[in-house]
């Protein structure tokens, strides 16, 4: 069943947010419902801004190393000690999953099977460049708080390559032990999982840029939980 089309204005205006709604962006009723549904994303990436994740005890270790502090970089679990020390070396995991929040914000193809069910695919950013420009929602459309347009360049010069095919944006791995399942398709159910996925990947399926990164690491068992063990240290202690 379609809702007219004054519904989302309706439910605004009724809602407990109308007043806050209202003051920052006007009257709910006096916008069209693509408007409204604008002004709900803009606030909601705005909400997000704000969002940062609490200390973690790696944190705490790197803190450790750089200030010198051999006790407290001594408290970080030996395990975790380990797997450190493969996600940055032998791993090749921080060439992808760089920076304070383990991801250097790039589109890469992680080896992740890309059959959706059998003769239809999930081409990933090459599909999802297609589908951006196509969007009225960009730094290149009607929408944008920039009238100038400065940031429209970025979308302009997009254009799907096939380098694009099967990838997808790094994900940052801060509480990641906190979520699961894991990778775009949730095809994978625990760290365990993913670990393992690195350690046999299938160089038949990886083209384009995660092949001249990724092979298979072929990690013993005990390597594996290593990795966990320093994946699970990223989870911040605070309980929101
Ligand atoms: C070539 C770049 C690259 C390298 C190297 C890489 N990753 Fe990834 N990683 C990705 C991408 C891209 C994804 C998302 C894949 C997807 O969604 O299909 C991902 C996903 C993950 C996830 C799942 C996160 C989530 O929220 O679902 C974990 C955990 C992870 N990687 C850990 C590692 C570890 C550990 C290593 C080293 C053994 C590593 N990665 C090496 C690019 C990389």
């Amino acid at each position: 069943m379609a809702l007219p089309a004054s519904a989302l204005a309706d439910i605004l205006t009724e809602s407990d947010l109308a007043p806050s709604y209202t003051a920052i962006f006007g009257p709910p009723r006096q916008f069209s419902p693509e408007e409204n549904l604008v002004n709900i994303g803009k606030a909601f990436a705005a909400y997000q801004e704000t969002l940062t994740t609490g200390r973690t005890a790696f944190d705490r270790f790197r803190d450790a190393l750089e200030t010198g502090d051999r006790d407290a970089a001594a408290r970080y679990p030996s395990a975790a000690q380990r797997g450190v020390a493969l996600f940055v070396g032998r791993g090749n995991c921080s060439i992808c999953h760089s920076g304070p929040l383990f991801s250097n914000g790039e589109f890469h193809d992680a080896g992740v099977p890309y059959f959706v069910e059998p003769g239809r695919v999930d081409n990933g950013r090459h599909g999802g460049i297609k589908t951006l420009r196509s969007s009225p929602f960009t730094l290149d459309g009607a929408y944008t708080d920039d009238p100038a347009k400065s940031g429209a360049w970025a979308v302009r010069r997009l254009a799907p390559q096939h380098a694009n095919f099967g990838t997808f944006r790094v994900p940052g791995l801060r509480n990641v032990a906190k979520i699961g399942p894991y990778m775009h398709n949730g095809s994978l159910q625990t760290l365990t999982d993913v670990v393992r996925h690195y350690s046999e990947i299938d160089m038949e399926r990886l083209h384009a840029d995660g092949e001249t990164i990724l092979s298979p690491l072929q990690l013993t068992e005990a390597e594996i939980r290593d990795l966990v063990a320093f994946l699970a240290t990223l989870s911040s202690e605070d309980p929101r």
